[in-house]
Order: C-alpha cells, then sequence, then structure tokens
C-alpha cells in the first residue's frame, strides 16, 4: 500500500527545482503552434493547501518556495517560477501550492492534452474533483509507469513525459529507467523529464551510468544540493533528468542553479551539477 503524500513536501527545494524546469519545458512547447500532449505519469492531488496539518508538520516549504516569494532579485527563469505560483494566491499571502497537474494545465491550449495517473486512493480523489471536467485532461488510477507506455508516441508528434516517483519502493530506480527507455524507443523525439531524489548517492550513481550507456540521446541533468551527502537519513539533493530539453535550458540553468544553491542552501553547504549524460 502506497503511504506516500506530496503535501507534505510540496513547495520544498526539489519542487522548486522540478516546477521551474517543468515551466521552462512548457513555455518552449508553447511557442509552436502545433498541439502538444503531456504525460504526467505520478500526478498527486493537484493542489496544496500550505495552512494545512501536512505541509506545516515539517514546513518544507519555507526552504523552498517561501525563501522566494518576497526577493527581489530573482534570477529569470525563478522570476517566471514564483510569478505563476503567485497567480495562484492572488499574488499576495502564500498559502496555495500547485502540483505538476495544475502547472501543466495552466499552459494547455485548446489542442493541447494531458494525461494524469496516480495510485493513491486518496489522492486520486482529489485529482478526480478538480480536473475530471476538463475535455483537454484524462485522469487515470492506474500505475502511470506500466500505463503510460500505451499513450506513446502521441497522434500530435510533439510532447513531453514527466516522471515523477516518490522513490518509496526502492526498485523505482531500475523501473524508471527501462520505462523511460521503453517510452523513448516508441516515441524518440518527445521530452521526458525525470525527477530523482539523492537520498542514497551510490542510487543516483547507478541511474546515471544507465542514462549513459543504454543508448538514450541529448540528455541533460540539472542538480540542486542543500547539504552535504550524508550517510544518514534525508534527501541531501534533488534534480532532474531531462531527455530533448529545450534548447535554451542549460544556459537558463547556468544563470538559476548558482543562484537558489547560494539562497536555499542550509549552513552554507549548497551545491549544483550542470551535466551533459549524453550528446545529441
Ligand atoms: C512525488 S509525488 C507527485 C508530485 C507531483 N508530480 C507534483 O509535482 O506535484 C508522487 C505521486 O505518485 C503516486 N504514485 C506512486 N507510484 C505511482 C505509480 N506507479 N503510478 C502512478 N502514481 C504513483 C504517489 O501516490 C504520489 O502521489
Amino acid at each position: 500500500m502506497l503511504s506516500y503524500r506530496h503535501s507534505f513536501h510540496a513547495g520544498n527545494f526539489a519542487d522548486v527545482l522540478k516546477h521551474i524546469i517543468l515551466i521552462q519545458i512548457l513555455e518552449h512547447l508553447g511557442k509552436k503552434e502545433k498541439p502538444f500532449c503531456c504525460i504526467d505519469t505520478h500526478a498527486g492531488p493537484g493542489y496544496y493547501d500550505l495552512n494545512d496539518a501536512y505541509a506545516l508538520k515539517n514546513k518544507e516549504f519555507e526552504n523552498g518556495i517561501g525563501k522566494l516569494w518576497h526577493r527581489p532579485d530573482l534570477p529569470d527563469s525563478v522570476y517566471s517560477y514564483v510569478n505563476f505560483i503567485k497567480t495562484f494566491n492572488n499574488a499576495g499571502e502564500l498559502i496555495r501550492y500547485p502540483g505538476s497537474p495544475s502547472i501543466i494545465k495552466q499552459f494547455l491550449r485548446s489542442k493541447d492534452r494531458l494525461f494524469l495517473y496516480e495510485l493513491h486512493s486518496t489522492e486520486i480523489q482529489l485529482l478526480n474533483a478538480v480536473f475530471s471536467r476538463d475535455r483537454r485532461l484524462k485522469v487515470f488510477h492506474a500505475d502511470g509507469l506500466k500505463n503510460a507506455i500505451g499513450l506513446l508516441p502521441p497522434v500530435e508528434h510533439r510532447g513531453l513525459v514527466l516522471i515523477d516517483p516518490s522513490y518509496e519502493i526502492k526498485s523505482d530506480y531500475d523501473l524508471v529507467i527501462e520505462t523511460l527507455l521503453q517510452m523513448h524507443k516508441r516515441f524518440a523525439t518527445g521530452s521526458y523529464a525525470l525527477w530523482y531524489p539523492v537520498v542514497e548517492r551510490r542510487r543516483n550513481k547507478h541511474l546515471e551510468k544507465a542514462v549513459k550507456t543504454r543508448g538514450l540521446k541529448n540528455v541533460q541533468l540539472f542538480e540542486l544540493g542543500i547539504k552535504t551527502d550524508t550517510h544518514e537519513h534525508g534527501m541531501t539533493a534533488s534534480g532532474m533528468i531531462v531527455v530533448n530539453p529545450p534548447w535554451t535550458l542549460a544556459s537558463e540553468m547556468q544563470q538559476t542553479l548558482p543562484w537558489l544553491a547560494d539562497v536555499l542552501a542550509i549552513d552554507g553547504a549548497g551545491s549544483y551539477r550542470i551535466e551533459t549524460l549524453a550528446a545529441e
């Protein structure tokens, strides 16, 4: 049974990087008139109330979006992100945080489509309550890793697959790469954004090695760390592995990541990585 609830973590430093990159990719997809298709394999509930008991338990958002909310000196991509989140809060106090389904939905035009997968019995109800009435969206109470492969290639022949597991089950590290490879085989020109946490660095090394050696092309990695890696429990960093990224993403992240690593660091231990895992 799944116990992970993203409400405990909404708006934390990992969401900041994940959603900045998501917005950059969506802005890029929207630049061409041709419709696109998005698939969110791990949708979560769609919205988060930062005043509820889950979010307030560890107040992770305070060292994420909370630190950026009032800053006047945001780099461009962070400015786009914070301004976007402000539209969910009437530009006022930070109370509501949108999940990936809400973020993607805002970028959809009349012919774009979004497919959402969620397995958790409570989260799927929340997701259905908000997202099931829009004809551009389809919500599935199903395993996104197993089932989304069948949607590829989409008729639009352009789009993004966001893969954002909680890695609650350690086999997810292997499963995500096998799924990514199968998806890529069916839709090689699509963009893929795979989120990962750094909890035990050896698992990340294994994942990165698979990305480098299993035939994927045009893959970049963007990582933000707020603490030094440790053998103790807890996430010290997180990142996104992006297949077929917008050509502007790496230079945008060169501006963004050093700044975020400085601003969100705990005890000055911020770090970042920008690497090409596979060339075009
Ligand atoms: C990290 S959260 C997603 C957060 C969301 N993408 C966002 O950015 O707001 C992961 C979600 O995936 C769900 N989940 C776990 N395994 C899944 C699977 N195989 N298929 C679909 N959903 C899954 C969990 O219940 C959880 O809600």
